[in-house]
């Protein structure tokens, strides 16, 4: 049975530790943010679907069966998400969807994926449909993002709005697809992102070029994933592919560290391994830019004791952690985990 209309929001998500770790099977530690992604969906009775993009005062329709990719933008998520459920076998009913969003777009806090999982949550409760679990539904989000707009990203930034929980980061094995909320218990430390203002679409910049890169990598090694990878391994590898691998490895091994100290509070252990994700982004895995050094700098120069590029890299937000006592920065945004994307009526 359908209903007349339904409303969803998508938080997008920092991710505290664990860059590049998701396609590879590896370990990740995201946690939900308050801004994200509310879509408002009207059923129209017929087989088509209009959305209004409001902050951009933008349009896009289309006819159920027949969405074809649009010059880019915004749109190819409306018309992907639309195509994706119907070929998961799931009902899409025609809709007016009116698109509303709080976090930056293109700047390393999941604005795409808060769009994803918000679009999809308003079309499956409109249409009544039981409710998709979070991998299938990260899954057919994920294909949205590789199909449709033609960045090869993983899972994490959609499993991170799909279970972000109030108070707690999520450490996700994307090997055993096991989800474990970790309480970050900040006390007087604050967690702040600042926008380098370089801007990305991961389609564009390096990303997918990574991602290549460590599939490389494992077709060189005979291994199914960089979760299989031992450092002995590392010297059979030519350059750039070693530096990629170890960053993966190492970057790993960081994501339980991080759990460790937030479970002994020991927050300047934190602080440190943020440090060390970082340099690794920078010199083995090379995604930052000149504008995220700056911002980073900046960060520290305002006390952070660690900061680090998140997201995909080359551009976006970058995250700080401030010991109890220092301000936060002009320009940057205290960050908290939130809960995750839900339905908001009906
Ligand atoms: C982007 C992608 C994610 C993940 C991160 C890097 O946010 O969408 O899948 O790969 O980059 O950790």
């Amino acid at each position: 049975m359908e209903r007349s209309h339904a409303t969803a929001f998508a938080p997008g998500r920092v991710n505290l530790i664990g860059e590049h770790t998701d396609y590879n099977e590896g370990l990740a530690l995201p946690f939900a943010i308050d801004a994200g992604v509310t879509v408002r969906a009207h059923a129209t009775g017929g087989p088509w679907i209009e959305a209004l993009a409001v902050d951009l005062d933008e349009r896009d329709s289309f006819l159920l069966g027949e969405e074809a990719p649009s010059p880019g933008g915004w749109r190819d998520f409306v018309r992907g998400v639309s195509a994706e459920l119907a070929a998961a076998g799931l009902p899409v009913a025609g809709a007016l969807l009116e698109i509303r969003g709080s976090v930056p777009r293109g700047a390393g806090l999941s604005s795409s994926a808060a769009l994803e999982v918000a679009l999809c949550l308003a079309l499956l409760a409109l249409s009544d449909a039981d409710v998709v679990p979070p991998w299938p539904l990260a899954r057919i989000c994920s294909r949205v993002e590789n199909e449709w707009v033609g960045a090869q990203t993983g899972l994490l930034d959609q499993l991170a709005s799909l279970c972000g929980r109030a108070d707690a980061a999520l450490r996700i094995d994307f090997h055993s697809g096991v989800i474990t909320p970790v309480v970050l218990e900040l006390g007087e430390w604050r967690l702040v992102t600042l926008d380098s203002g370089g801007r990305h679409r991961n389609a564009e910049s390096g990303y997918n070029e990574r991602r290549s890169e460590c599939a490389q990598a494992c077709a060189a090694l005979g291994i199914a994933s960089l979760r299989e990878l031992q450092p002995a391994m590392l010297d059979a590898l030519p350059a750039p592919l070693d530096a990629r691998a170890r960053h993966v490895f190492e970057e790993n091994a960081r994501v339980d560290a991080a759990v460790d100290a937030l479970a002994r509070g020991d927050l300047a252990e934190l602080g440190a391994l943020l440090e060390r994700s970082h340099a690794s982004l920078r010199d083995l895995y090379a995604v930052s830019t000149p504008a995220v050094e700056a911002a980073v700098e900046q960060l520290r120069a305002a006390g952070a004791v660690g900061a680090r590029v998140i997201g995909g890299g080359f551009g976006g937000h970058v995250l700080g952690l401030l010991p109890p006592g220092v301000a936060v920065p002009a320009g940057a945004l205290e960050v908290r985990p939130g809960p995750g994307a839900r339905v908001l009526d009906g």
